[in-house]
């Protein structure tokens, strides 16, 4: 049985012994092991079942230790790290002969990131190397973001995961990279594009839709629960109507709606807070995917700010 525990000791003994255990972040919860132990770094992609096409993301504690895993730290990353890290921030750097190609998936730049998270921060400073951690979830399906969602995924399959609470911020990490002119947000993440653009000025966003995205991990379908999500602009009675489906589970931003064929609706936010509706996406799709409804309807939610990675997330989790 797999071990949920606070205890940091016993996830630094176990990392020690090259194992792979869950691990808590601000965003969400990652699936975590040694970057320099390759069978441990292959039980990641097994169990996740992730290609080996697709690189992690290696996690430090401190600007000193990216310093030794890259080289060059270009001075837009430099300013987006001073003023996001420890944070839900990765920059895609090149890498240094000491990064392992099997994290890099072979490719010559690292994704890295200084977690905010006590627990995992604290994790780090006791061990003497950085952890690859991929969301700990299997591929394609929805990010953990409570310690039980990591056990529903890896019952028996890890020996701990370690339990930081829920994540702060609920989803993934802004990833942005430096090879053009300008910097490029090749996932949008927790921070948002007008925060990237407020610290190094003009900003490309990734259109990360394509076949072969550029950040292999960002293919259109992604994010899904195993009930059918449709996303649309707003759940009506008169849309509803016209769904044969006689179970629907509806997931809004704000507003509660009742019709006797919504078995439930969970609302992002009661109060229209964006940040709010960002930590309880993954938590409530997980809730309403466990419900045995027919089919999901999603609503957008407002497009500025934080709000742009969440509809990101949700045509996602919608692609058919
Ligand atoms: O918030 C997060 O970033 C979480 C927590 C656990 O830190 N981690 C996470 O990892 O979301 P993962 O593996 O689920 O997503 C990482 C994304 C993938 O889309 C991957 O393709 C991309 O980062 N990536 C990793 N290394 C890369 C590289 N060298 N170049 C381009 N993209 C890279
Ligand atoms: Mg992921």
């Amino acid at each position: 049985m797999t071990v949920i525990s606070k205890n940091i000791d016993l996830a630094a003994k176990i990392l020690q012994a090259n194992e792979v255990i869950a691990i808590p972040t601000e965003t969400v919860y990652g699936l975590a092991a040694n970057i320099y132990n390759e069978k441990a770094v292959k039980k990641i992609y097994s169990l996740k079942n992730r290609p080996h096409s697709n690189p992690l993301i290696v996690h430090v504690s401190a600007i000193n230790k990216v310093e030794e895993l890259v080289t060059s730290f270009p001075e837009k990353a430099k300013q987006l790290a001073k003023a996001f890290w420890p944070g839900p921030l990765t920059l895609i750097l090149p890498k240094s002969p000491k990064v392992p190609n099997w994290i890099t998936a072979d490719k010559q730049h690292v994704a890295i990131r200084i977690p905010k998270h006590k627990t995992t921060l604290e994790l780090l400073k006791k061990i003497t190397f950085p952890l690859a951690a991929p969301s700990a979830n299997p591929f394609m399906r929805i990010s953990p973001t409570t310690a039980k969602h990591c056990c529903n995924y890896f019952n028996d399959k890890i020996e701990l995961i370690l339990d930081g609470g829920a994540c702060e911020k609920g989803i993934e990490s802004t990833i942005v990279s430096f090879h053009d002119a300008y910097p490029t947000i090749l996932r949008l993440g927790s921070i948002s594009i007008e925060e990237i653009k407020d610290v190094v000025g003009e900003t490309v966003i990734h259109n990360n839709t394509a076949k072969e995205p550029v950040a292999p991990g960002m293919y259109s379908k992604h994010y899904s629960p195993k009930t059918n999500l449709v996303l649309v602009e707003e759940i009506t009675p008169a849309l509803i109507n016209t769904l044969k489906d006689e179970k629907i589970a509806a997931l809004t931003f704000n507003k509660a709606i009742k019709h006797q064929k919504i078995i439930k609706c969970l609302r992002l936010t009661k109060t229209s807070d964006l940040k709010e509706a960002a930590k309880n996406l993954y938590s409530f799709l997980h809730q309403l995917d466990n419900i045995n409804a027919d089919i999901i309807l999603a609503e957008k939610v407002p497009f500025s700010g934080i709000g742009i990675t969440i509809n990101d997330r949700l045509l996602r989790a919608s692609h058919q």
